[in-house]
Formats: structure tokens, sequence, C-alpha cells
């Protein structure tokens, strides 16, 4: 079996999902971890016995002989990072936020694509099981043509605590949460004609929006609304699931709470349990993320081995992105956005 040779940047809080991620694949190896704080990339290396750190990230792909990168900075350092895999022929996972403005994405996309490299980004929530679940069902025609969903993820959850720097930020919930659930939009009921968003500050320690409700339609007529609040008060808190409905002209898929998935039909409905099992390295209530990061780094791998497109690619996460931003402006403005102007437009 070829055994594909990574290195992984950013040694920060997630990056310790990613790397127990790796640990689980046959097909890889993290043959080398960066972080510019090197007492953070010494801990990683220690931890996973990874062969060699590095502080800086240039030197790395400099030294190393490296199939792919995996990038889990913030998102100011992506561009950077990413146009330095290309530029050493490397493919790229790039984390989410892909970039802070449109034109970084695309400037990433250009560059993997000049130099004939794959560029994911790491989107992780549609490699949640309710959701490969759920996405299957569809493609199957269970609930026949989507005609509307909800995608709900509400929670009063502290991720301040372990991602303090969301507190600061002035863009948070649609630049954090809401492109998971664009994404996730878009993987069920295709691409987005127009958008309509309402942003709120709730929780008074934060800078930016922690809550957001949009309107989406979609271009096969389906209609979709997407919420978010990371101050919403419920008991138990249900952090980190997301809920959702698909309604179809044949039938309603309906992800409730405790991952249950219900299939509803005229006179029947039946219930699945889509809950995984905690990895070993892994723990409550992080499970299904935890399961999403291995099924999204397991893909990754059929990537470079040619077995599939990226899911999503860089390119076809630029109309995430591009919805995400254009839901600032629809909030700013109190408008509608049609998503083909505005991209015609070059805003964002
Ligand atoms: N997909 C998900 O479910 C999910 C969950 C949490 C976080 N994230 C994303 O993961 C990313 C990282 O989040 P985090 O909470 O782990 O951040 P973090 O701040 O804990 O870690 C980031 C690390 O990157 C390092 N770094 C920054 N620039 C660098 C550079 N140029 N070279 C080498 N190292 C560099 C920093 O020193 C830091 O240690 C963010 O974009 C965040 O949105 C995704």
């Amino acid at each position: 079996m070829t055994i594909r040779r990574g290195a992984l940047i950013g040694c920060g809080f997630f990056a310790r999902n990613h790397m127990n991620g790796w640990a689980e694949i046959e097909g890889a190896e993290i043959v080398a971890v960066c972080d510019r704080d090197f007492a953070k990339a010494e801990r990683m290396q220690a931890d996973f016995g990874v062969a060699h750190a590095y502080a800086d990230a240039e030197e790395m792909l400099r030294d190393e002989k490296l199939d792919f990168v995996d990038v889990v900075t913030t998102s100011p350092f992506h561009r950077p990072l990413v146009e330095l895999a290309a530029r050493h022929g490397v493919a790229a996972i790039c984390q989410k936020p892909f970039a802070d403005s449109q034109a970084d994405a695309e400037a990433m996309v250009s560059a993997c694509e000049k130099a004939g490299v794959p560029l994911a980004v790491h989107e992780n929530f549609r490699w949640q099981q309710p959701f490969i679940e759920i996405a299957d069902r569809i493609a199957k025609g269970r609930i026949g043509r989507p005609t509307f969903a909800r995608i709900s993820f509400r929670h009063g959850f502290d991720y301040y605590k372990n991602q303090p720097y969301l507190a600061e930020v002035e863009r948070l919930s649609l630049m954090d949460i809401g492109l998971h659930l664009y994404d996730l939009a878009r993987h069920l009921l295709g691409e987005v004609e127009t958008l309509s968003c309402v942003t709120q500050r709730v929780n008074p320690i934060v800078r930016g929006e922690d809550a957001f409700t949009s309107l989406l339609s979609h271009a096969g007529g389906a209609v979709s609304v997407v919420e978010c609040s990371a101050f919403a008060k419920y008991e138990p808190d249900p952090f980190p699931q997301t809920t959702a409905v698909v309604e179809g002209t044949e039938g309603t898929l309906e992800l409730t709470r405790g991952y249950r998935l219900f299939e509803h039909h005229p006179g029947s409905v039946t219930e699945t349990n889509v809950d995984v099992a905690v990895p070993n390295w892994g723990e409550k209530p992080w499970q299904v993320v935890q399961q999403s990061v291995v099924a999204f780094e397991r893909h990754f791998i059929d990537v470079l081995n040619g077995k599939t497109e990226a899911q999503p690619s860089g390119a076809h996460n630029l109309g995430t992105m591009a919805l995400a931003l254009a839901s600032y402006e629809s909030a700013a403005t109190g408008s509608t956005i049609r998503m083909k102007d505005w991209r015609e437009g070059g805003r964002g």
C-alpha cells in the first residue's frame, strides 16, 4: 500500500483531533509537524511520535519530501501556507474558514490549480455520520425531490474557553459555524440562488455576531432556513449537535437531538440511531465531530490516490465562502442577495 507522507501545520486546539485521526488511517503518515510556537510543535511531536518538528513552514517544505500538508492554523495564515505548499507541488487540506476574503480564497484555488495539486477544505460537518446518512438517503430518492430544509445549530456551550480568539473576532458565527451549515445546505439541496440573513449579537462578551438566521432559495426550487446561536439556553445543552429537517415530494427526513433520524412517509415512520462510537482517543460529546475528522481525512487520502474528487474542494468552497460573506451584506442592508450578481460583481 502507498503510504502518503503528510505534515501538519498549526499545533493548536483542534489539531489534536487531526493528529488522532491521521493515526487511524493506514494509507497516511504524518512525518512532520510545524508551529511557529515551537514548544507546541515539540509537544505534538512527542505526543504522536512524529519524526520531525519545525517552527518554520518554509524550512519544513524545503527539507521534507511530502505528498500533502494539513493546514490547521487560524484563517489569516491559510493563504500564505497553501500558496507555499502549491509552490512546492504539494497537495493541501485547509481548515475552515478557508479565508477571510473571497480574493484570498480565489488566490489559493488558482495557485493549486496552476500547480496541479488537489486542494480540499476541511468542511467536516458533511462528513458527520448523520449527514452522510441523510445525503445518502436523498441521493437514493427516498424522499423524492427535496423541497424544504431547516438546518439548525443552537446551543450555549462556552467555546471561548478552547478558542479564546473567537470572542475577539468581528465576524463570528457566520465565519465559524455558518460556513459548515451553508456547506451542508448546498450539499443537500444544491446551489443557492438568493440569500437573506439577519444577525444578532446575544452574548455580551463577544465582539461579533453570535447568532444568525438565513433564508436560502436553491436552484432546484427548494428553500432552506439555516440558523445558529451560540447563546441559546437548553438543558441538557445539545452542543455540538446539528439538527435538521429535509422535506421532499415523497417523504421527510428529520434528525433530532440524540442523533435520532426519522424517515416519514404517509402512514409510516422509521427511526434510526445515527450516533457513532466514541473513538478510543476521544470523548463525549465530541464523538461525531471526531468521527467526521477521521472520515474526512480518509476521504482525502482517496483523493490523493486518484479515487475521487475532494469534497469539498477549494473551488467548491468558493460558493460557501460567498454565502457567508454575502450574509454580512444582507444583514447590514436588510436586503435579499442574488448570489450570481454578488459573485459577478466581485464583492467580498
Ligand atoms: N472543522 C471544525 O470542526 C473546527 C473546529 C475547531 C476549529 N476549527 C478551525 O481550525 C483552525 C484552528 O483552530 P484552533 O482553535 O486549533 O486554533 P489555535 O489558535 O488553537 O491553533 C492554531 C495554531 O496555529 C499556529 N500557527 C499560526 N500561524 C502559523 C504559521 N504560519 N506557521 C505555523 N504555525 C502557525 C499557532 O501558533 C497555533 O498554535 C481555525 O481555522 C478554526 O476555525 C475547525
